[in-house]
């Protein structure tokens, strides 16, 4: 495909796909040079049409599409960067059929330059402005075979299967059955997945008869899926006075009696200091998603920034900190961080309890850092498993099991010496 952009656009397209390249040898996994060419092919200012130049080429999320009364984004065209590492992840060779679940046409014309003339790409939006509107990017680009259809993800897409790869661009909150129907055997699915509140881009590889491992697992954010794997977790207000709200995200979690934990929020807190130092810029990721394993009762706690300005609470994340529900179910407990007292540059974490057995609560959430510092930091991931949810319970895997509507998630962590 040959572009007609402006030089300027090729000489910022060059400069983006220099920056993805870096940041993506930052984190240890270099980018392909496959993905890298694809980059460097596609006019991106095709699909943001009416956006500066500039702007265009900034590796960022370009919202295109929002829900006005919720305050959320519908639709994107993604992050180059995120994008390129999903593909990458994905493995598409030339030749390969792909579906993409979740269009904006920018994804699907990068996945038409990996599968070259032989390939096959299908993308698919439940929205059909979105579709409308990635066909008019994609014809103006010149990418007229790439098939496009307004359909609900969740069941695939039967007309076109089989497919070698599914690359879905939309968070889910589980994997259903049509995904592992619609791949060949051996096939890749590439997923921005929910657990437990957290959200790792999973990269998985079905064995058949709906049983699935993950190959990598990978930090990254997307627009919730809609339609019928459409799932809303709890999400309860401690504090809920505007621009100072406080609350907890309970997916895959405990069921909460909200009003004991919002008395325990407005008592005198304990703070725990944990043995356990970071550098400022060092990613928590890793301690989070061990946390969610290990915690039964877990919520990741939110704040406005009001709210942290206000001195309500102190969480190191304002979308989503670690925290636990005591067995009370009138106390908890949350991270928290600070600079070091006595060391230069380093961080300390440490836990902040509410309520009568806040202070037990907020050793046990030091006590499980110090655990993952010791045993688990700087480890790989867990091992993450997937499998019918009518799998019985002795028929899994060992591992902290996460229920979903239609897959059992066991994640395993092997402990490091
Ligand atoms: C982040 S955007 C996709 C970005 C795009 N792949 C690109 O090229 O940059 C996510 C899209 O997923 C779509 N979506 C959400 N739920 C869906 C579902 N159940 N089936 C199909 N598409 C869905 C949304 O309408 C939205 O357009």
């Amino acid at each position: 495909m040959t572009s007609t952009s402006t030089p300027s656009a090729n000489s910022l397209r060059e400069a983006m796909v220099r920056e993805v390249v870096a940041n993506r040898a930052h984190v240890g996994v270099p980018l392909s040079p496959a993905v890298e060419k694809a980059l460097a092919q596609v006019p991106r200012e095709a699909f943001l049409p009416g956006l500066d130049l500039k702007e265009v080429y900034t590796d960022q999320a370009v919202v295109t599409k929002r829900d006005n009364k919720r305050g959320v984004a519908l639709s994107s065209v993604s992050a180059p960067t995120v994008i390129a590492l999903m593909l990458d992840r994905a493995d598409i060779r030339p030749g390969h059929r792909v579906l993409e679940i979740g269009s904006g046409g920018y994804n699907a014309a990068l996945i038409s330059e990996l599968v070259g003339a032989d390939g096959q790409v299908t993308s698919i939006d439940i929205d059909a402005e979105v579709i409308d509107r990635a066909h008019r990017c994609l014809v103006g680009a010149g990418y007229t075979d790439v098939h496009l259809g307004v359909a609900d993800g969740e069941y695939g897409f039967a007309d076109r299967a089989p497919f070698d790869r599914i690359v879905i661009t939309a968070g889910a909150w589980d994997v259903p059955a049509a995904w592992a129907e619609q791949l060949v055997p051996g096939g890749r699915l590439v997923v921005p997945k929910r657990i437990r509140g957290l959200t790792r881009c999973l990269t998985l590889e079905h064995h058949g008869q709906g049983l699935w491992s993950a190959l990598a697992q990978d930090m990254c954010g997307f627009v919730r899926i809609t339609g019928a794997g459409e799932h809303w977790e709890q999400m309860p207000y401690l504090n809920d006075t505007d621009g100072r709200r406080v609350g907890l995200r309970l997916e895959d979690g405990p069921d909460v009696d909200v009003q004991p934990l919002r008395e325990a929020l407005i008592q005198e807190p304990t703070t725990v200091w944990a043995e356990v130092l970071i550098a400022y810029d060092e990613a928590t990721d890793a301690q989070d998603l061990w946390l969610a394993t290990v915690i039964d009762d877990w919520a990741l706690l939110t704040a406005d920034p009001g709210a942290v300005k206000a001195k309500i609470v102190k969480p190191t994340w304002n979308h989503g900190t670690p925290a636990l529900i005591a067995a009370d179910g009138a106390s908890f407990a949350y991270r928290t961080l600070r600079r070091h007292p006595d060391l230069e540059n380093r961080w300390q974490f440490g836990a902040i309890g509410h309520g009568p057995s806040g202070p037990d609560a907020a050793q046990q959430l030091c006590a499980l850092m110090e655990e993952w510092d010791r045993h688990h930091r700087g480890g790989p991931g867990p091992d993450i498993t997937l499998v019918p949810a009518h799998t019985p319970d002795d028929q899994l895997p060992s591992g902290r099991v996460v229920n979903k509507r239609h897959t059992r998630m066991v994640l395993h962590w092997a402990t490091t010496p």
